[in-house]
């Protein structure tokens, strides 16, 4: 066979249809498309009589390898990925929602989700009712008989409050309950132990958990996931090969994280409620948290590492902090890096809800949200004090 020209080497590249090796972890499968043997096997692919890939947004490797992963970890039958958290939010919504129903949603959400519910209202003739998830009788008044969907966060976002799942579950009857799990992960509460139908993650915080990823996962029954990989595929929502190969790397060290973070959480927030400069803390491992009584029932294991507080100078003390803090504790709006860092909702996660009903619901212009790491308590308490001394 004679040598081919160089632009058909270059364009078709040396590779073999196999592995002839066993890495000792999953390849990257950085592919837009799988090649067919021909069309028997497109056919056998399409139709799930034999195991096989066809196009990325459709489905890949890597997706499957971390959908599977975070379903077990949740004990749920099955999982699909999607390119953030709000994907997810979308996906589950959209696969289970149509024009003229009912959605019944916590009140404190991330900003974001509430921001979504309402887009699909206006839009899109969705019917939402926000209601107060830490009362199941609130939830169940707001039901109607179009209602198909109950959303709420295991541990809000951000005052870290802990649902009574169980009694909510009982309280919506025949209404799937959707959980939003991403403070809590599986490794401190699994929802779907506790009656909820559908669980979702912003993988972009503690599943991968080092602040490199944008990613989300859905985990439920396989009928429902057949639904929302549907949705994943059509609307183009599906995540990309290496967000979910670094998802899956992240998860290895997810039990450890988790058991650390709370741990140091905990430390934290006794030290800063003992500290003059700060007016409260909100962490529902201290006896003064209102969910302290359903964080000893249900999160056995630790609370996580997500607290928030406000200063004795209020909204006026958040600027100098923030200052002081930059080079150690750095304000960053996201969470669960390995890192500890600081967030100020009222500006970030929660800045689209009306300034009025953001202020009601206790998320005030002067709330702090610290995100804990693995970084060493110590050191961090150090840093937090230096600082909280320096603050008008
Ligand atoms: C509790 C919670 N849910 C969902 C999301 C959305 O996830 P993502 O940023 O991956 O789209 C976030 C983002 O901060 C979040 O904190």
């Amino acid at each position: 066979m004679t040598q081919p020209d160089d632009p058909t080497i270059c364009a078709r590249g040396g590779w073999f249809d196999d592995f002839t090796t066993r890495p000792s972890n999953p390849p990257i499968y950085q592919t837009t498309a799988f090649d067919l043997h021909g069309i028997e096997q497109l056919d056998a692919v399409v139709s799930g009589a034999e195991q096989g890939y066809i196009y990325t947004r459709d489905g890949n490797p890597n997706h499957a390898a971390f959908a599977a992963d975070v379903a077990a970890l949740e004990r749920a039958e099955a999982g699909a990925v999607c390119a953030s958290g709000m994907g997810a939010v979308s996906a589950i919504l959209l696969s289970h929602l149509k024009t003229g129903d009912h959605v019944v949603a916590g009140r404190i959400l991330y900003g974001r989700t509430s921001q979504q519910l309402a887009e699909l209202q206006r839009c899109f003739g969705i019917e939402v009712t926000f209601a107060d998830a830490n009362s199941a009788e609130s939830l169940a008044e707001a039901k109607r008989d179009n209602t198909k969907l109950c959303l709420v966060e295991s541990v809000s976002n951000p005052l870290i409050e802990v649902i009574d799942l169980p009694a909510i579950v009982d309280a919506m009857g025949d209404v799937p309950v959707v959980v939003d799990n991403t403070f809590a992960t599986p490794c401190l509460f699994r929802p779907i132990e506790h009656g909820a139908s559908l669980v979702f993650h912003s993988a972009s915080k503690y599943l991968n958990g080092h602040g490199d990823v944008m990613l989300g996962v859905v985990v439920g029954n396989v009928a429902a996931m057949t639904g929302v990989r549907r949705v994943t595929s059509l609307f183009g929502l599906n995540a990309n090969p290496m967000e979910c190969w670094l998802g899956s790397r992240g998860l290895r060290t997810l039990p450890l994280r988790m058991r650390q973070v709370s741990e140091s959480a905990q430390k934290i927030a006794e030290f800063l409620e003992a500290h003059p400069a700060v007016a409260s803390v909100i962490y529902p491992g201290l006896a003064s948290h209102e969910s302290h009584d359903l964080a000893t029932k249900f999160l056995p294991n630790g609370c996580g590492g997500m607290l928030s507080f406000e200063l004795a100078a209020g909204a006026d003390g958040v600027r100098p902090l923030f200052r002081e803090l930059a080079e150690s504790i750095p304000f960053s709006p996201t969470l669960a890096d390995c890192r500890t860092t600081l967030s100020w909702p009222a500006g970030t996660s929660h800045k689209f809800i009306p300034t009025e009903d953001r202020r009601a619901w206790g998320i005030s212009d002067g709330l702090i949200r610290l995100s804990v790491g693995i970084d060493s308590t110590e050191d961090v308490i150090s840093e937090l004090d230096a600082a909280l001394n320096l603050v008008p």
